[in-house]
């Protein structure tokens, strides 16, 4: 299976990728309370590295005050102490991180008070999240009849379970319709995001990317703004309509998944020159570079998994 693994850190424990069950009245599976993040760890000359795995934690943990869970079983350290060994058990130079927060018991009143909470960390070897061709071509996208949450309906700053039916219709339906991804107008109708990745536009050499209000706090959407402006670009966050897609130089998407891909076509109509653009090629070299250890000055942003073991031992 393409998810497998040798172990899993399964409430606390390690164990084997085939015992890493849990029961089938877990009420964050009926009711969506499960709260998640996705990061991922990356080949350098260091070894294997996590980027910004700290700040992934931290929205984790966020994400859980959001949905108004009290009481998590495990520190902030804890977790990523779990997730550092769990690479090196596993043996994997790049992987996929997917750590899991549900309610374990209690939950049946649709209510998250006097529940039992516990935390699971699986982690796999990855693969190109849009395709092969994403990274050099770039994708097709359209408009999704879907749009984004509306921020006092299910809250877009928290990576809960649940909030992510929104996500699949809008995804489901793009592919359905011969598209790689799809965009999702928030509920006045402006630009909000994709279903997994944020979004940026270049227009004249100046990159705009919609405000925080109606999407995720991207954490490679804030990396990012960071290295569009060690660059040197501006950078600004501002309300963006669909047609200013359409007339844009460039369009890209980013997340962690994704990392940074152009958005080759929007709504049948080429954007730009109809490839990856120039703005777009830079910063998804200058990503790369980041993400495998290359940048000097965002060195901070990576743990080093044997190093930051042998340090806690
Ligand atoms: C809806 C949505 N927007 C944006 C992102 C990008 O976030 P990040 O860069 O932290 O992966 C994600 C991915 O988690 C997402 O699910």
């Amino acid at each position: 299976m393409a998810f497998e693994s040798k172990y899993v850190w399964l409430e606390g424990n390690f164990v084997p990728y085939e015992k890493a069950t849990i029961h089938f009245m877990t009420s964050s599976l009926h009711y969506g309370t499960g709260i998640f993040e996705g990061i991922r760890s990356y080949a350098t000359a260091h070894g294997p590295a996590v980027f910004r795995l700290k700040d992934h934690i931290k929205r984790m943990y966020r994400s859980a005050d959001i949905l108004g869970l009290s009481q998590l079983p495990y520190t902030e350290e804890e977790v990523y102490d779990a997730i550092l060994k769990l690479i090196e058990m596993n043996e994997l130079e790049e992987c996929y991180i997917r750590p899991l927060i549900y309610i374990k018991e209690g939950g049946w009143n649709l209510s998250v008070d006097n529940t039992t909470v516990e935390i699971s960390v699986a982690v796999w070897k990855w693969t190109n999240y849009l395709g092969d061709e994403a990274l050099n071509r770039g994708v097709r996208a359209n408009i999704s009849s879907f749009p984004r949450h509306h921020p006092n309906i299910t809250m877009t700053k928290g990576k809960i379970a649940g909030n992510y039916v929104n996500s699949v219709l809008a995804k489901t339906e793009s592919v359905r319709a011969g598209y790689d991804e799809a965009i999702m107008l928030d509920p006045n109708g402006n630009v909000s995001e994709c279903t997994g990745e944020n979004l940026f536009v270049v227009r004249d050499n100046v990159i705009l990317t919609p405000p925080r209000n109606s999407v995720l706090e991207g954490i490679t959407r804030q990396s990012i703004i960071t290295l569009a402006e060690d660059l040197g670009y501006r950078v600004t966050e501002e309300i963006l309509t669909r047609d200013q897609l359409y007339i844009a130089d460039e369009v890209f998407v980013t997340g962690t998944a994704a990392e940074v891909i152009a958005l080759r076509e929007i709504d049948r109509r080429k954007i730009g020159s109809g490839s990856m653009g120039p703005v777009c090629a830079t910063l998804q070299k200058a990503y790369s570079d980041a993400i495998h250890g290359r940048s000097v000055i965002h060195d901070d942003w990576l743990d080093y998994v044997y190093t930051a073991i042998e340090q806690n031992v």
